[in-house]
Order: C-alpha cells, then sequence, then structure tokens
C-alpha cells in the first residue's frame, strides 16, 4: 500500500492526473514542497499549467521553460523550512521543441530549414498532440540531466493526460506511418513535380502560398530527425513505465469527476501502469461531518437542561458587555433559533458525509491506496496554503 509518505521518499517521477478542476495543480505542487520540506531531496514540480495562481503561491510571478529554484526566504512565514531543494518549471511547448530540433538536427543547415519552416512554426505552436509528446520529452531532459532526485508532474485534465503518455510510442508510429514514407519516398522536388501547375495553384489559393512546399519539405526534414526521435521515444517510454514512476490519480466526491478518475485509472491499467494512490480532495472536513455535529448539539442540548448553568449563563450573557442589554427571553429564544439551525446543518451534512462515504469507497477501489483531503478554509495562495495542503495529503 503506497502511501503519501512512500510517494515522497522515493527517487523518481510522480505522475499526477485527474479531471479537470479537482486540485491537481495544488496537489503537485504540495507534492512538491512536502518532499523538498521533510526530506533532503532535489525536487522539481513540472506543470503544463500556466496558473499564474500557482506561480504566486511558490513567490514566483510566473512560470517559464526554465527550471527556477524556490528560495528559503518564502519560507519565511511558515512553520517548515526547506530541507533539500524546490525548483518549478512551467513547460513552454514552443521552446521545448525548437530545444529539441537543435539537438537531433544532423547540421545547422537542416536546423535553419526546419525552425524556419511554416509547418514547423503552426505544428508546434497549435497542434495539439506535439504539445503531448514535448511535455514528456521535456520530463525525460530533467530526469536524465540528473539535477534531481523526485520530480512531480501535474498533467492536463483527464483523457488529456492519457494522449501525453501515448505521446513516445505515437511518434515511433508516427515515423514508420504509411503516410510518412509516402510524402517522404520522392524527394521533395519530386512530389512538387507531382503537384504540379493547376493543383499547385489551386493549393496555394487554398492553403496559402508555399505552404505545400513547406510540408514536403518538413516531412522530408523530419525524416533525417528520425533515428534520434525514435530512440529518444523509446527511452522515454521506458521511463514511464520505470517502477520508480508512480501515479495518483486526484478526484473529488462528486460524480461526473469520479468516474472520470475510474476511467482513467482503467485506462493507466490498460497501458500496465498501475495507479498507486488515488486522492479524494476537498473532502469535508471531520469536525464538519454529520455526526459530529449531532454529537455537539446533543451535548449542547444536555447543558440547557442543567438549569442553575443555564441561569449563570444567562446572567453572564444579559451582562452589558456581552449583550448590550438583552432580556432573558430574548435570549433563550436566541439560543432555541441557533440550536435549531446547528441541528439543521447537521442533518444536511450528516446525509452529505453518507453520500461522501459510498463515494470513497469508489477511490477505494480503483487505486492500490488513498488519502481524503479536507476542504481548507481558504484557497491556496501561498506557500501556507501549499504546506497545510501538503500536510493533509500526508496525515489523510
Ligand atoms: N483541498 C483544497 N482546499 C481548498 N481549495 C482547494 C483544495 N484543492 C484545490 N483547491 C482550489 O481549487 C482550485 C482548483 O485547483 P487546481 O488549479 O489545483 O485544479 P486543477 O485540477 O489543476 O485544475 P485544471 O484541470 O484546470 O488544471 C484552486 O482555486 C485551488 O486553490
Ligand atoms: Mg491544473
Amino acid at each position: 500500500m503506497t502511501t503519501v509518505a512512500d510517494l515522497i521518499q522515493r527517487d523518481g517521477l510522480i505522475v499526477v492526473c485527474g479531471s479537470g478542476g479537482v486540485g491537481k495543480t495544488s496537489v503537485s505542487a504540495a507534492l512538491g514542497v512536502l518532499a523538498a520540506t521533510q526530506t533532503e531531496k532535489r525536487v522539481l514540480v513540472l506543470t503544463v499549467d500556466p496558473a499564474k495562481r500557482l506561480a504566486n503561491a511558490l513567490g514566483l510571478s510566473e512560470f517559464g521553460n526554465a527550471e527556477v529554484q524556490i528560495t528559503r526566504d518564502l519560507f519565511k512565514t511558515s512553520k517548515t523550512k526547506l530541507r533539500g531543494s524546490l525548483a518549478a518549471a512551467m513547460i513552454d511547448t514552443k521552446a521545448s521543441w525548437d530545444e529539441l530540433i537543435t539537438r537531433h538536427a544532423p547540421d545547422e543547415a537542416t536546423r535553419n530549414s526546419v525552425l524556419q519552416n511554416s509547418l514547423y512554426k503552426n505544428l508546434t505552436e497549435r497542434f495539439v498532440h506535439s504539445h503531448d509528446y514535448i511535455a514528456i520529452e521535456r520530463l525525460y531532459q530533467a530526469h536524465s540531466c540528473g539535477a534531481y532526485d523526485l520530480i512531480i508532474v501535474d498533467t492536463p485534465p483527464s483523457r488529456n493526460a492519457l494522449t501525453v503518455l501515448d505521446a513516445p510510442k505515437r511518434m515511433q508510429d508516427f515515423f514508420s506511418s504509411r503516410l510518412l514514407k509516402l510524402l517522404t519516398a520522392n524527394s521533395q522536388w519530386q512530389l512538387l513535380a507531382l503537384a504540379a501547375k493547376p493543383f499547385y495553384e489551386i493549393a496555394d489559393r487554398l492553403l496559402g502560398k508555399g505552404l505545400l512546399r513547406d510540408v514536403a519539405e518538413f516531412f522530408t526534414l523530419f525524416r533525417t530527425m528520425e533515428t534520434g526521435f525514435v530512440e529518444r521515444a523509446k527511452k522515454v517510454e521506458a521511463l514511464l513505465h520505470d517502477p520508480k514512476t508512480s501515479f495518483a490519480v486526484v478526484t473529488t466526491l462528486e460524480d461526473a469527476p469520479l468516474s472520470e478518475a475510474e476511467f482513467l485509472s482503467a485506462a493507466l491499467k490498460e497501458r500496465k501502469f498501475s495507479t498507486n494512490l488515488a486522492i479524494a480532495n476537498r473532502v469535508i472536513p471531520k469536525e464538519l461531518q454529520g455526526d459530529a455535529l449531532v454529537q455537539q448539539v446533543q451535548d449542547l442540548n444536555k447543558l440547557l437542561q442543567d438549569t442553575a448553568l443555564v441561569s449563570e449563563l444567562t446572567d453572564l450573557l444579559s451582562k452589558e458587555e456581552f449583550s448590550a442589554g438583552i432580556d432573558d427571553q430574548s435570549l433563550s429564544k436566541l439560543v432555541t433559533q441557533t440550536l435549531a439551525t446547528i441541528e439543521n446543518y447537521a442533518q444536511v451534512t450528516t446525509q452529505i458525509s453518507v453520500m461522501q462515504s459510498a463515494l470513497l469507497d469508489r477511490v477505494a477501489g480503483f487505486a492500490d491506496n488513498f488519502v481524503a483531503v479536507p476542504m481548507l478554509e481558504t484557497d491556496i495562495a501561498d506557500i501556507n496554503g501549499l504546506v497545510a495542503l501538503g500536510e493533509n495529503l500526508n496525515i489523510g
């Protein structure tokens, strides 16, 4: 059974996935903070989410492709201190692609031609799947540079996380695809000759001048990098399947995100990844759960049977400084009303917590282990919020 404490003690990778808005980015950052304060590890949190709020919580004005070290200063107001080190970065697709091309291009001329190619620019800026591959590639790069013991990866919402994990395989498939072979079997010039005159003119008009030439050139150039890319994609795939890579699925206790989490966990299993830990986030805190409240109401009712105590309390409360001269009758009405409100509240939260415990059973069903993290009183806006979330993850 994997606990959060186990996860942060291991060197390697933690991939955090889940449906939209359930708290993946917050949990990733909180795990990073927890690992860097509880262990001496060099920790990196890699996010695909440009959430500015999170960057601010880590004391940065914004994230970029380059890894930034979080300074000890950030923990000034916190009760915990950094024992290891903590860095954070956001994956910038365009910058990462350019780095990748620069690394794999056989010579400078090819590199420049690819970087200038309009199809390449379009692909790297807009083509969604290129983001997936690059996220994984960036992760591999951070992992293989040896600067970190533990890397926590925040993935895009739910099903997109799967396309990220499938990206290395797709990259290999792409290079062995018939389409690419067809496009590049003849030289680009033959292809252009094929598309001669009328078709070429129409294509230019429809697609924009020179696009067809750019397409042919791009794929021809891209093939020169096949070996590098395929080898790399295989290594990246092996890294994801390494036993040191753990998967955490985050969900809230509502039907839709939970169904997504179940789907995700099954899809991970199909790919031979196992969900090591499920995290139920934003659960009703224990002290607000129905049972605890019902008990409090009962205790209060019992106290109110004690007439001596009530008259003492009334005396005390009717003093000027407490109640601005409120009379006994109004006071007892106020107490009754307050008790009734708490009682109603207790009934509602009892119902919610019964529902929650059924949903928690579902969470327990799709992972080796699970933790329940309460809804914190405030949004997670600074380092103290991340520390609090981390502590709750650890004891959950
Ligand atoms: N346990 C918690 N208690 C209180 N607020 C929380 C908790 N967990 C997350 N939040 C808040 O919920 C909101 C969504 O969190 P977050 O951005 O981490 O979700 P996400 O899954 O990364 O979203 P997206 O799918 O859009 O990337 C944020 O405002 C965050 O501060
Ligand atoms: Mg996010």
